[in-house]
């Protein structure tokens, strides 16, 4: 067993490590800061509205609640909220990450402005975005209250990918391949010798299986975090943080490469979740 995992506020245990000691940052944070406090969270366990929403059903099926994000875009308020998480976890972040370490951050389209921005403040390089292309509930509603006599139009685009923002801490070294040799981080490791890290996959929703071992309402596929997991360590050596672990889905990525990893959820309930679903969701596919 490769990975650690603590049920604590990363915040926190950010403060109490020591300074370039994580490789590597692979990462699904509650996007709009608000869905996952511990308030929202108990009107979601209790199926009592809150920022998160049943989608409308149009086929008979049962739907999984979903945060409105455009609450939080609507508001300058929780847009200053959103930026003053990141930039305060970010500038924490930069002090335990090497140089040249990479972060990979799940976001949405509504907020990853907000994200990026906070990050670059906290002085980390954006380099590029991982699209992951996935068709979601998200969008695509008419104007509410009026959806028959407006029944050919959608407010907002249905979701169909999922942005993760790529920055990293610049290099402490004159060239990369010093700061590899030195850090074990300053590039992306290939898939193969002839394929580079790519920036697109169209890898789509979470399979069942994986959602029965984890459900968790973000629970991300392990086919798309082996890839990131992967890229993330050029050299295969150090370690992945996953400081906003929910079910360990990051970690069980990592397992299954035989690469070390960190994690840290602040919800007991998902954390216990975790502890069971790591190692399971780590063995499939083998
Ligand atoms: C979007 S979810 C990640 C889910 C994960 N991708 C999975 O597959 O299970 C974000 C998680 O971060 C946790 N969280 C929120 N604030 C946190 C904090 N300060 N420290 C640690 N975990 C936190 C939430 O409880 C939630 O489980």
């Amino acid at each position: 067993m490769l990975y650690k995992y603590y049920n604590k506020n990363c915040f926190d245990w950010m403060d109490s490590q020591d300074s370039n000691s994580i490789t590597a940052v692979v990462t699904d944070p509650p996007y709009g800061v608000r869905e996952y406090t511990e308030g929202e969270i108990k009107k979601r366990r209790l199926g009592k509205g809150g920022i998160w929403r049943i989608p409308p059903s149009f086929d008979g099926h049962k739907r999984n609640a979903l945060p409105r994000f455009s609450v939080i875009n609507e508001s300058p308020k929780e847009r200053e909220n959103v930026y003053n998480f990141f930039h305060e976890w970010g500038k924490k972040l930069y002090r335990i990450l090497v140089p040249g370490g990479h972060i990979f951050i799940a976001s949405t389209p509504l907020l990853s402005d907000i994200v990026s921005h906070a990050m670059r403040e906290a002085q980390f390089e954006r380099r590029g975005e991982i699209i992951r292309t996935v068709t979601t509930l998200r969008g695509g509603d008419r104007p509410k209250g009026a959806e028959d006599e407006f029944k050919e139009l959608s407010i907002i685009p249905r979701g169909m990918w999922e942005p993760w923002e790529l920055f990293r801490k610049p290099l402490s070294e004159r060239t990369i391949a010093i700061n590899l040799r030195k850090w074990h981080a300053g590039a992306l490791r290939r898939e193969h010798p002839n394929t580079p890290c790519g920036d697109l996959f169209t890898i789509g929703k979470t399979p069942k299986i994986e959602r029965v071992i984890a459900p968790h309402p973000s629970i991300k596929p392990q086919q798309f975090l082996r890839k990131l997991v992967y890229a993330s360590l050029p050299t295969g050596n150090g370690i992945i943080l996953d400081p906003f672990a929910g079910s360990g889905s990051t970690l069980a990525a990592a397992e299954y490469h035989n690469l070390r990893s960190i994690g840290l959820e602040i919800d007991s309930e998902f954390y216990n979740m975790g502890k069971d679903a790591i190692p399971r969701l780590a063995q499939l596919y083998r």
